[in-house]
């Protein structure tokens, strides 16, 4: 069986915003599977509508093959739900917020105190269920909020850019919880990103949305491979100036148009080139710029990102919000601002 199935999923919000659009895709049992795409592309409103969160305009959903408007109360028992926004509570203790989580779900006494044991240990925040929540890192806020979503033991868990603002690090050891939450539990994990490297390394399928609709499906490999070819990354520069800015225009020109180049994207300090066949194509673009004055500093051949997928499909690129630890605040403000567009 499959834990979430969609068919033609649609969300239009008042003044005809197409949140989503016409969705169809299936997560199997026990795979981490996450949603890629750039700001506003619908990726809460799809989660909120599995979530029975908001019912779809039109299109239906199963959640662990429950109608997710026909079956709200029975899917919302076998659900977990990590938020966007951090949804604790700063001025209680981390156990506090769990427990209270616990009643939510009608536990009893025992049973929470054992699963708060439990998960605090799997979240990795053991030695801080009594410290308040205001004394909590970013990362730590984020672990809790995770935590809140497991005290139920849910199925399927649902987490909406779980690592969004965090360090590097702290990324790293939540992908970590989230990886153990599929190995011991055996849970379904439907996650959103718009970090290209979260749904490559975490994700065994992922699904790009953009402006509600879904343009590619597949395991990261499988979209890689499904651009073909290779992409020369030339540095035409050694400083990030206007000047810089200039060759890289120039190199684009020059290569744009050539029956072995197949696209080209400009970034900070070095230019894409995309091509057929990487190893017969670099002593060309090497003798195409040289021709013109443009001395190549340094030219590398890889397989393409999921970047490179979602600027195929899309003709742009997803602008990651790459941030550093974000504090409560912080990640309020970023609500805030979401909320005013
Ligand atoms: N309640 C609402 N009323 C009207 N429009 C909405 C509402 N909720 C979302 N939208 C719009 O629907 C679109 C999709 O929003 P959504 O929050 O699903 O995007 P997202 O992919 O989660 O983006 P982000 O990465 O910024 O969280 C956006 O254009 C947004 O402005
Ligand atoms: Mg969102």
């Amino acid at each position: 069986m499959n834990a979430i199935e969609t068919h033609q999923l649609t969300k239009v919000f008042p003044g005809d915003i197409r949140a989503v659009d016409g969705i169809d895709f299936e997560v199997k049992d026990g795979e981490i599977f996450a949603f890629l795409g750039p700001n506003g592309a619908g990726k809460t409103t799809t989660i909120k509508m599995l979530n029975t969160l908001i019912p779809p305009t039109s299109g239906t959903a199963l959640v662990v093959g429950l109608d997710v408007v026909k079956n709200a109360v029975e899917v919302r028992n076998q659900i977990g739900y990590a938020a966007q926004d951090v949804g604790v509570d700063e001025h209680a203790t981390g156990k506090e917020n769990l427990t209270l989580y616990g009643h939510f779900y009608r536990l009893d006494s025992k049973t929470i105190k054992e699963r708060v044991k439990e998960i605090f240990d799997l979240v990795g925040l053991t030695g801080a269920e009594n410290r308040m929540v205001s004394t909590y890192s970013g990362g730590m806020r984020k672990r809790l909020d995770l935590a809140m979503g497991l005290i139920h033991q849910p199925r399927v868990m649902f987490l909406d850019e779980p690592t969004t603002g965090l360090d590097p690090q702290t990324r790293a050891s939540i992908w970590e919880y989230i990886r153990k939450l599929v190995k011991s539990r055996g849970m379904t994990i439907f996650l959103t990103t718009h970090y290209m490297e979260e749904a490559d390394r975490l994700a065994d399928h992922i699904a790009i949305i953009d402006l509600g609709k879904i343009i590619a499906t597949g395991t990261a490999d499988e979209l890689k491979k499904s651009i073909g070819g290779d992409v020369v990354t030339v540095t035409p520069c050694e400083n990030h100036d206007e000047e810089c800015k200039e060759f890289i225009r120039r190199s684009e020109a020059v290569l744009t148009g050539k029956p072995f180049v197949t696209g080209t994207k400009p970034t900070d300090g070095e230019l894409a080139v995309y091509v057929n066949d990487g190893a017969s194509a670099i002593p060309s673009i090497m003798q195409l710029l040289s021709g013109q004055g443009i001395e190549v500093k340094t030219i590398t051949m890889s397989r393409p990102s999921l970047d490179d997928v979602f600027l195929k499909y899309t003709g742009r690129t997803i602008r990651a919000q790459e941030g550093t630890r974000t504090t409560f605040a912080q990640l309020r403000r970023m609500r805030n601002r979401r909320q005013q567009k």
